[in-house]
């Protein structure tokens, strides 16, 4: 088993990764629920792997309720947060407890912001299950739910006390979430180390072929890097955390012009942000054109949108500059923008004039 620390003081824990490791999570659950029945929030679409872990508390000797919760993004909502938490007050959820998170980013994210509010705080452990949460919203503490002006505006940094990762259970995920995944993964080589990036060009194409081996390299290198960044800078204000949203800004317009909707997934937008961000900083001579290039062939061999086109996009580049600023990551005025200056080598500016930017989208589109 790989044990990966994220060391945050009091609020440290482990992320443990081993394949067939929801079948065995009651042993390391034990410990954490105590003689306490534990609360498995899940959504409907991972019934098999409920059925499992269930059956792994039970041999564990812990009692539990399951909670079932329509998969999606509609259920990051007031609505879905009011009924869960009046479901956890009903069984008799108390601050020692730890309500188990069983799916995707949705399911992570909510249950982590319900158990940061309720009762002022109790206990939450994530067992993620799409390659997306194994290797970024899992680990961290962002927690939260959606809001009508936009995604994630109403939330909290709450940490799990422990993260469990199972990367078995991406066997059944299908292909284009795995990619969408994916995109997350080889982020972390274009932020600081392209190293990892070159391992993601020799090995990417096994990894999405399900190669168990690739699979569980990239996702504890993964968690290696987010634990990193997160430990320094946990709450985001010295601008080291903020470089894990390369590729989310512009990334961001393009999912606010798809609606925020299966037509783009956030994974994919996340690609073509990236592609976008290293062709604006080679545009502006930050960054050598051969990075720009390599970063594209890998989303276009990794079957990702390598730009506006292969994500679908044809809006003017006034409107995707206008989505932009509507992100929640503006402030006074200026939106922080993660450029490179070649892979490997991302930085936070602050000071991007957005009209260079329309000019950019304008020349891509
Ligand atoms: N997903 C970005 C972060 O956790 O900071």
């Amino acid at each position: 088993m790989t044990i990966i620390p994220v060391a945050l003081g009091e609020r440290s824990y482990d992320v443990r990764i081993e394949g067939g490791l929801l079948a065995r999570a009651g042993e390391l659950l034990a410990p954490i629920a105590g003689k306490r029945a534990m609360t498995i929030v899940a959504d409907a679409n991972v019934a098999p792997h409920l059925a499992t872990l269930g059956r792994s508390l039970e041999a564990a000797g812990i009692a539990h309720h399951d909670v079932v919760l329509p998969a999606g993004e509609g259920s990051k909502s007031w609505a879905t947060l009011e009924r869960l938490t009046d479901r956890l007050l009903e069984l008799g959820t108390e601050r020692g407890d730890h309500v188990v998170a069983l799916g995707g980013g949705v399911i992570g994210d909510l249950v982590g912001f319900a158990t940061a509010i309720l009762k002022r705080g109790c206990g939450f452990v994530q067992i993620p299950t799409t390659l997306l949460s194994q290797v970024d919203s899992s680990v961290g503490g962002k927690t939260g739910i959606n809001a009508r002006a936009g995604k994630n505006l109403i939330g909290a940094f709450h940490q799990p006390r422990l993260v469990l990762i199972d990367p078995d259970v991406l066997d059944t995920l299908p292909a284009r979430q795995v990619r969408a995944g994916y995109a997350e993964v080889v982020k972390y080589g274009l932020i600081d180390d392209a190293d990892f990036f070159a391992w993601c060009e020799a090995n990417g194409a096994a990894l999405l072929a399900g190669d168990r081996d690739a699979r569980t390299h990239a996702i504890a290198h993964s968690v290696a890097a987010k634990a990193r960044i997160v430990g320094e800078d946990e709450f985001e204000t010295t601008g080291r955390r903020a470089l894990l949203n390369l590729g989310h800004t512009f990334g961001h317009a393009l999912e606010a012009e798809a609606g925020f909707s299966d037509r783009l997934l956030h994974g994919e937008a996340v690609a073509a942000g990236c592609a976008l961000a290293f062709g604006f900083s080679a545009a502006t001579g930050l960054c050598p054109r051969e990075d720009s290039e390599r970063v594209a062939a890998h989303w276009r061999a990794s079957g990702l949108p390598d730009g506006l086109a292969a994500a679908g996009i044809d809006a003017p580049a006034a409107k995707l500059v206008e989505h932009m600023r509507h992100d929640k990551k503006m402030a006074a005025g200026t939106l922080p923008f993660l450029l490179a200056r070649g892979i490997g080598q991302t930085y936070l500016d602050r000071t991007v004039d957005l009209g260079k930017v329309e000019a950019f989208l304008a020349e891509s589109r």
